[in-house]
């Protein structure tokens, strides 16, 4: 081998990386590489010594040529093998922690009431939460004026600009053009439902209305802005209280998984008639006042064209947020939104 060729040799064996073994294989074989053009020059040299250079150039080609293949197999491999190690995973290693969510206990809480009262032939329906000032209050025999209203702090809301915007739907005028109070607000209870509901349907039915309602008042422990309530309403020829009682019972003992005992006392709600407040209590000593209920007052059914004198119902509203405090042992309800991830996580 000739001292040229070593060199060349040597070249091509320590290159690097793809980049450098291609840019010697340009310096000798590319285009104006050093061999390419001793073959350039060849038809300048005397006749008797182009055979010799020719082959001596073409020898140094095919070493070359296979050098290059064999320099850049191996240095494919390396670069196989690197991969691999980045790749490589170490199943020694510690794990990365995996937090799963989960739902809210409120969302648990409204999954087992809807469970319940399906069970019990209800059929769960919704209704908006911005409403506006005739379902939440005219229609469910609480006029403007009326002293009742002060029951419910209420968040009032400006005239929507869009017509088209849920908002704007909200408010327009209801009942064949006969109702005109359409101002909105934010639900103070989801009563409201009750109403639009019977003006789509007939009795005889069973639904209840889970829902967030909202209050324009000071909050403590037992009281947010927010929160949530389930309504119930069960309208027919000779619905009554006692059947009420039975379906309220039914349902406390199935969600506390124990006989509860319930009692029964005077309430007042405007549409509602006789009306009551359902107590509960877990000890039989506290009683805790948990629902308020009662038979559907005439001029709710008047209000949504039933006719009051064939058709009876009875209506109740639950606080859900109270029924999870006493269900999971919790003394303030401003916990379930405050998103503390501390309170969260113990559900
Ligand atoms: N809507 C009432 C409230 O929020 C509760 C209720 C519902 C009372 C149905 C009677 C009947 O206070």
């Amino acid at each position: 081998m000739t001292p040229k060729e070593e060199t060349i040799l040597k070249e091509l064996r320590e290159a690097q990386s793809f980049k450098a073994l291609e840019e010697l294989y340009k310096k000798y074989l590319g285009k104006k590489g050093e061999i390419t053009l001793i073959f350039r020059e060849l038809k300048n040299l005397p006749k008797e010594k182009r055979a010799e250079i020719a082959q001596k150039a073409n020898a140094l080609k095919g070493l070359v040529e296979k050098e290059f293949k064999l320099k850049s197999e191996i240095l494919k491999k390396e670069a196989e093998k690197q991969s691999f190690e980045k790749e490589k995973i170490d199943i020694t290693l510690p794990g990365k922690k995996i937090i799963p969510g989960h739902l809210h206990p409120l969302t648990k809480i409204l999954r087992e009431i809807e469970e319940i009262f399906s069970q019990m032939g209800f059929e769960v329906v919704g209704g908006p939460e911005i409403e506006n000032e005739y379902y939440n209050f005219d229609a469910l025999n609480i006029p403007k004026e009326h002293p009742a209203r002060d029951m419910w702090d209420t968040f009032w809301l400006k005239e929507p600009k869009n017509p088209k915007s849920p908002e704007g739907v909200a408010s327009r005028p209801y009942g064949a053009g006969k109702i005109q109070n359409p101002r909105l607000l934010l639900r103070t209870h989801t009563s409201p439902v009750q109403l639009r509901y019977m003006e789509a349907h007939e009795p005889p039915f069973r639904i209840i209305v889970p829902g967030r309602c909202f209050r324009h008042e000071a909050t403590d422990a037992y009281h947010d802005v927010q929160f949530y309530q389930v309504e119930g309403l069960m309208v027919g020829k000779d619905v009554n209280l006692a059947n009420l009682k039975a379906i309220v019972s039914e349902f406390l003992d199935i969600f506390f998984k124990k006989k509860i005992k319930i009692r029964f006392q005077p309430g007042y709600f405007p549409f509602v008639e006789p009306g009551l407040e359902v107590l509960i209590s877990k000890d039989g000593r506290k009683w805790l006042e948990l629902i308020g209920a009662g038979m559907v007052h005439s001029n709710v059914f008047k209000a949504v064209g039933y006719n009051p004198r064939n058709l009876q119902g009875f209506a109740f509203g639950l606080g859900l947020d109270r029924l999870a405090m006493l269900k999971y042992k919790i003394n303030d309800i401003r916990l379930f939104y405050g998103g503390d991830l501390r309170f969260l996580e113990q559900f």
